[in-house]
């Protein structure tokens, strides 16, 4: 059946159905009426337009591709092959491909990963009449028609796939804007595409990728934007997808002349709710958890071509990065609290995540999100999860976690086997996929029970249905109730954000598995129940 043991089923009724009657976690604030469907916290949803729209595959004729029939928009790609018609070429670098295939495994020249619907696809494809009459024209046996679990370059957002996303229950998704100047700076030329709204400076990539959704939703009648928790109720109930705005930059703020406080509310003013105040580089803000191995690549690249002077963490001692919030990067966070706008940890190093959390604190326990991770007990290893001492944080503050989706069975698994609660019990989860960024998602499995997500993988938004089946079937979280209610419980934390009386939630139940788990400076740590 599935990668569970029965052990692992037994357990998960067990413990699912008693706690989830305890809705008093988040007191003052209860709704008798909660929201359905479930979260995704962290969507690249309009990613084709980051890196000068010259990474990701573009649609037939140079098209989009989150958008527009699917033979078009996620029409086969020429495999990277440099090619007269600029439009064709996707996620080359001045580099050339030697260097690229180290950026990602559909990255530079990948003619065994053209994917993407071809011409001749029976079923989404156009083939000609000779080739129907020749009876040419191909069933799409390998797949090609999707990107696979692990594409880098190719879209997963694609507005079909959200739309069968949006049928199966995912009411809420934050969009995040992202770019990454390195990246951006070394497209090669012959893929860049020269609209001055595409440029690598942060302020205008992230615009325009605002303004693309607010262009998408207003065009589709099951989407909107929304810009507080009272409109996300309002529309969710309608039936709606509801889209939050959030902004994952590396090079926050660098890129105007604006103070940091207009910046702030300029990007209040566009829509932004959510923020992640560093990425991947440490940033005139906070210092950030070395992670993927891609951006060593990205260290090197900066070094040679001083694009950026190189601020890759420094690892001390300790294991950790030894910088934390700088003066601004605490002075941010505090305009971010009185702005009631959330800040997502995700990529923050540990010691960012406790100076911020003291702030937190002071704020009567503001509340925090970690759009995309894992739990892990592991203190000494900086990596891009929830610590015991910062899910004590979360329980306190009504915080949530999004989890990656190549960590979701194995969370669940993990927590069995170790014999502790399930902590999603004790801290909210939600999805958080990250689609259309730099991560692989859930592998195929030959131990999954639902077929597509056995030969893909967690391929693309779409595949939402498939993966909700698979925990229906390998738990007995029957209507996979923890993930159904991740919806209510971010807007639940929107609302928290707003409430002046807030004040610390209760910690009952919490059971962590590493009680010495501990802050960097022994601030925080998993005991002070
Ligand atoms: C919820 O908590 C409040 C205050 O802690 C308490 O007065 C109330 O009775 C609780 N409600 C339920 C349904 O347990
Ligand atoms: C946790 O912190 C409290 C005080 O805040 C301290 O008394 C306790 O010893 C600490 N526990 C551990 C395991 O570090
Ligand atoms: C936690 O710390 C206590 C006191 O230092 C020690 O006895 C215990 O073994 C530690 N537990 C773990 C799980 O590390
Ligand atoms: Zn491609």
């Amino acid at each position: 059946m599935g990668v569970f043991s029965l052990h692992a089923l037994l357990c998960i009724g067990a413990i699912v159905s008693a706690p989830l009657q305890s809705t008093n976690q988040t007191e003052g604030i209860a709704s008798s009426d909660p929201l359905p469907g479930f979260a995704d916290l962290h969507v690249h949803q309009m990613a084709e337009f980051a890196y000068r729209r010259a990474w990701f595959a573009k649609g037939a004729n140079g098209g989009y591709s989150h958008k527009g029939k699917i033979e078009d928009a996620l029409h086969q790609c020429n495999g990277g092959i440099i090619s007269s018609d600029f439009n064709k070429q996707h996620a080359g670098t001045i580099f050339g491909p030697l260097v690229d295939q180290f950026i990602g495994p559909d990255a530079g020249i990948h003619l065994d990963k053209r994917w993407g619907v071809p011409d001749n696809d029976c079923d989404r494809g156009k083939p000609t009449w000779l080739q129907s009459l020749l009876g040419q024209c191909k069933e799409d046996k390998s797949f090609s028609g999707f990107p696979l679990h692990n594409t880098y370059t190719h879209q997963q957002v694609w507005e079909g796939h959200l739309l069968t996303a949006h049928e199966s229950g995912l009411t809420l998704m934050v969009m995040t804007a992202v770019n990454y100047k390195p990246l951006c700076k070394i497209m090669a030329s012959s893929a860049v595409d020269n609209d001055p709204t595409l440029a690598c400076d942060g302020m205008v990539s992230i615009k325009r990728q605002f303004d693309e959704t607010k262009l998408f939703c207003s065009e589709r009648d099951w989407c909107e934007i929304v810009y507080s928790p009272e409109q996300a109720r309002k529309v969710i109930k309608e039936g709606k997808l509801a889209v939050v705005f959030s902004i994952e930059l590396t090079h926050l703020f660098e890129d105007s002349d604006m103070s940091i406080d207009d910046q702030v509310d300029y990007w209040y003013n566009e829509g932004m709710r959510i923020i992640q105040i560093a990425h991947e580089e440490d940033n005139l803000f906070a210092g950030v958890i070395p992670q993927n191995p891609i951006f060593k690549f990205f260290q090197i690249v900066e070094t040679i071509t001083k694009l950026n002077p190189a601020k890759f963490p420094t690892v001390g001692k300790d294991g950790l990065n030894s910088k934390g919030l700088t003066d601004l990067g605490k002075k941010l966070v505090q305009k971010l609290i009185n702005k009631k706008i959330i800040i997502d940890i995700a990529h923050l190093s540990f010691r960012s995540t406790e100076d911020l959390f003291k702030i937190g604190v002071e704020n009567n326990y503001y509340p925090v999100i970690q759009s995309h991770g894992d739990f892990g007990a592991d203190d000494l290893k900086e990596n891009r999860y929830v610590t015991d001492w910062m899910a004590l944080y979360l329980k306190k503050s009504g915080g949530i976690l999004g989890i990656y989706s190549s960590f979701l069975f194995r969370d669940y698994q993990y927590s069995f086997d170790l014999g502790v609660k399930f902590y999603s019990i004790l801290i909210d989860i939600a999805f958080g996929s990250d689609f259309n960024g730099f991560a692989p998602q859930l592998e195929p499995n030959a131990n999954f029970g639902e077929e597509n997500l056995k030969k893909k993988g967690f391929a693309h938004i779409g595949m939402y249905p498939a993966l909700i089946k698979e925990i229906e079937m390998t738990s007995s979280d029957k209507g996979s109730k923890l993930i159904h209610r991740s919806t209510e419980n971010f807007v639940k934390l929107w609302e928290r954000t707003l409430d002046e009386k807030r004040s610390k939630l209760s910690t009952v139940g919490f059971n962590p598995r590493n009680k010495n788990s501990t802050s960097p400076n022994g601030v925080f740590n998993a005991s002070q129940l």
